[in-house]
């Protein structure tokens, strides 16, 4: 009879043992939270696709954002939702729009936490496309300058990074050409770079009331089986100047996150979107699997990936049950 010599089980025999060969810990500071804001006041409305996360308005996203600060994260992501809406997307980059007043806002009550926009037209356009519309056609170059636009007023507003989730070609050049001829060139760009056409948004766009009004995004963001595509996207935001990569969703894609994290030197993000989240509390609320476990699960396997940063719904909760 042989035995084995080697016994990997020896050192899983107890926590202290555990804890000492852990290889990956997550961390407050590999989380993002991200925010949604509405017009009004004293507005915390729950979402229900998504059970835990709300919208806020300008007044109370300035409390979600101190309570952001004391749990020790160190960035948030806004999301707008406007109250008018056209086909060119004008309250996107409006001085005065939603965006634009919450980043005021959070900046001054919060300085030293990391406030990042998102920069889309989709929550902004009548018709919910990521761009402007021409002959039933998403159309690239004008929706760029509408993208370039915007950025500069998230900027001007006093965003310390923007993150262009739209998918056109070209944007992270003309973003970085209009924060640079607008001094704003201590302004980062997070790139949403390999983001694909997932069903796994879907909570979201109930909550930002982003649904296309007709046909789907798939003629811009990514067809989810294209691997070396998704590298040449990632190449190209960063060959046009794009500070941070992100792979979005992200467990479907953590070959990807690994792939970036191997391939570039610059930090990666990854997005736990919206449909990943609902998946996990919708299933916890049944009763069909411990959420906490499954989240810390979800976000640590993100981080074992590759990722430096995390996008998550779940920041809060996550840090709370982290070691300071
Ligand atoms: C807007 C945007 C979307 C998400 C982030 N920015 C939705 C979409 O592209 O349809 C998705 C985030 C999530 O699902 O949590 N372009
Ligand atoms: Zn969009």
């Amino acid at each position: 009879m042989s035995y084995p010599r080697t016994r990997l089980r020896r050192l899983r025999r107890n926590d202290t043992l555990r804890r000492m060969v852990r290889e990956t810990a997550l961390s407050r500071d590999d989380l993002v939270l991200p925010l949604f804001v509405v017009e009004g006041s004293g507005v915390r409305e729950p979402i229900a696709s998504m059970p835990g996360v709300h919208r806020f308005s300008v007044d109370t996203v300035v409390r979600e954002a101190k309570r952001v600060v004391a749990a020790g994260v160190p960035a948030v992501i806004l999301f707008g939702i406007p109250e008018r809406k056209d086909a060119r997307g004008s309250g996107a980059d409006d001085p005065g729009g939603i965006v634009q007043r919450a980043v005021e806002a959070v900046k001054s009550a919060e300085p030293d936490l990391c406030v990042i926009t998102d920069v889309c037209l989709c929550e902004y356009t009548d018709h919910g496309h990521c761009g402007i519309i021409e002959n039933g056609d998403v159309r690239n170059d004008p929706s760029v300058e509408r993208l370039a636009a915007t950025a500069l007023s998230h900027a001007r507003a006093g965003a310390d990074i923007v993150a262009p989730s739209d998918m056109m070609d070209g944007r992270v050049g003309a973003i970085r050409s209009a924060l640079d001829g607008g001094s704003l060139e201590d302004v980062a760009i997070l790139a949403y770079s390999a983001k694909f056409a997932s069903a796994y948004y879907g909570p979201f766009r109930d909550a930002a009331e982003s649904a296309p009004a007709f046909g789907d995004r798939r003629s811009y963001q990514m067809d989810p089986p294209n691997r070396r595509e998704a590298l040449r996207e990632m190449r190209a935001d960063l060959e046009e100047g794009a500070d941070v990569l992100m792979v979005k969703p992200a467990l479907p894609y953590l070959d990807l996150v690994a792939e970036a994290r191997r391939e570039f030197e610059v930090p990666i993000a990854a997005y736990h979107v919206s449909g990943e989240y609902a998946m996990i509390v919708a299933a916890a609320e049944r009763g069909w699997i411990d959420g906490d476990r499954a989240m810390d699960e979800a976000l640590v396997s993100i981080k074992r990936a590759g990722a430096d940063w995390i996008l998550t719904y779940a920041a809060l909760d996550v840090a709370a049950r982290l070691a300071p």
